[in-house]
């Protein structure tokens, strides 16, 4: 049996940094309301110029040494993003020429912030049927050219950010399975009211619009849900899991996660205080630091989980 294994992981983000205090400059909010919210103190934002492929191109570059491998040995590219730089070619070409491996393909995935958790499902699926030898997965985001900075119930949540990973084939497990999902019904929750078909302009705005309360009870129940499903496909215990790598969108929502797990706070790798919510780059992101001040170690068994607009939403079970 062909799994794919996490051999690399990498993650990049911004130079500048906006904190609380700085919103609290920008529009009527402040910094206990924010962070007895959401749990969010600061995030990063891209500079003037600096693009979605700019940051993956550092998390990508960092996950390959990470594992050892050179940029143009990659023959697979799964780049979830939001916020991509073109119209076309997607996210994943554009970084494929700036690390100068040909040929593989090379796709982005449209699934707001389970955009890493629908690559990761995708990528696995290639490299476990012998399709894709060295997959390079991103999450990678630039939301604050999407955010409003007038709209104070959206502007203190969303950031900037890109997380990936290196996965290959192994006869060790690897990713134990992923579970993706989509309910549509739920559209007009969470969306961004503009694009290249339906049209730009005051009418359709180019901003993220929400409805914060429904957007938290779903996602606590459908990733409650995702949980579960998880543990069953695997004939596991919620006592197996070491540790919980969750979407970065609300303190909130992931303690009601870790709950439902019986996790203590402490195994669960928590980001969102420093970095907001950075869609689809924020599992990876949490992973790649897990991984590099050592906390998650081989063999850990990891429960990575993700929700956003659409809804979407997915999990993953993987033996790092
Ligand atoms: N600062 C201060 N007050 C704010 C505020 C801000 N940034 N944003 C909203 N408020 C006010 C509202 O105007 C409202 O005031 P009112 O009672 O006078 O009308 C009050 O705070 C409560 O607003 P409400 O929206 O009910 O707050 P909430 O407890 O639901 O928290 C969120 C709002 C956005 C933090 C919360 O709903 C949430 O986190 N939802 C999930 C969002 C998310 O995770 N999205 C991404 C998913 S991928």
């Amino acid at each position: 049996m062909i799994y794919s294994r996490i051999v690399g992981t990498g993650s990049y983000l911004p130079e500048k940094v906006l904190t609380n205090f700085d919103l609290e400059k920008l529009m009527d909010t402040s910094d206990s309301w924010i962070r007895e919210r959401t749990g969010i103190e600061r995030r990063h934002i891209a500079a003037d110029g600096e693009t979605t492929v700019d940051l993956a191109e550092h998390a990508a570059r960092r996950a390959l040494d990470a594992a050892g491998l050179r940029p143009e040995d990659v023959d697979f590219i799964a780049f979830g993003t939001t916020t991509p730089d073109l119209v076309f070619p997607n996210c994943g070409v554009i970084l494929q020429s700036r690390l100068g491996c040909r040929g593989g393909p090379a796709f982005s995935v449209e699934t707001a912030c389970s955009g890493f958790m629908y690559a990761l499902s995708i990528a696995d699926k290639y490299i476990r049927c012998g399709e894709a030898k060295r997959a390079l997965v991103i999450g990678s985001e630039t939301l604050s050219r999407i955010t409003d900075w007038s709209d104070r119930s959206t502007a203190i949540l969303f950031a900037d950010g890109a997380g990936a990973v290196v996965l290959t084939p192994s006869e060790q497990a690897g990713i134990l399975s992923t579970h993706l999902h989509a309910d549509g019904q739920y559209k007009d929750m969470l969306y961004c009211g503009s694009g290249v078909s339906k049209g730009f302009g005051p009418e359709y705005k180019l901003a993220i619009s929400m409805v914060g309360s429904e957007v938290f009870k779903s996602a606590v129940t459908l990733l409650g849900r995702a949980v579960d499903e998880t543990l069953a496909a695997n004939g596991l215990d919620r006592s197996a899991i070491d540790w919980l790598v969750p979407h970065q969108a609300n303190l909130r929502i992931i303690q009601a996660i870790a709950k439902k797990l019986s996790l203590p706070m402490e195994r669960v790798i928590l980001t969102v205080k420093d970095h907001g919510n950075t869609s689809a780059a924020s599992v990876p992101l949490a992973l790649d630091q897990a991984v590099r001040d050592g906390r998650i170690k081989r063999g850990d068994r990891l429960l990575l989980e993700a929700f956003g607009g659409g809804f979407t939403w997915g999990s993953a079970l993987i033996r790092y």
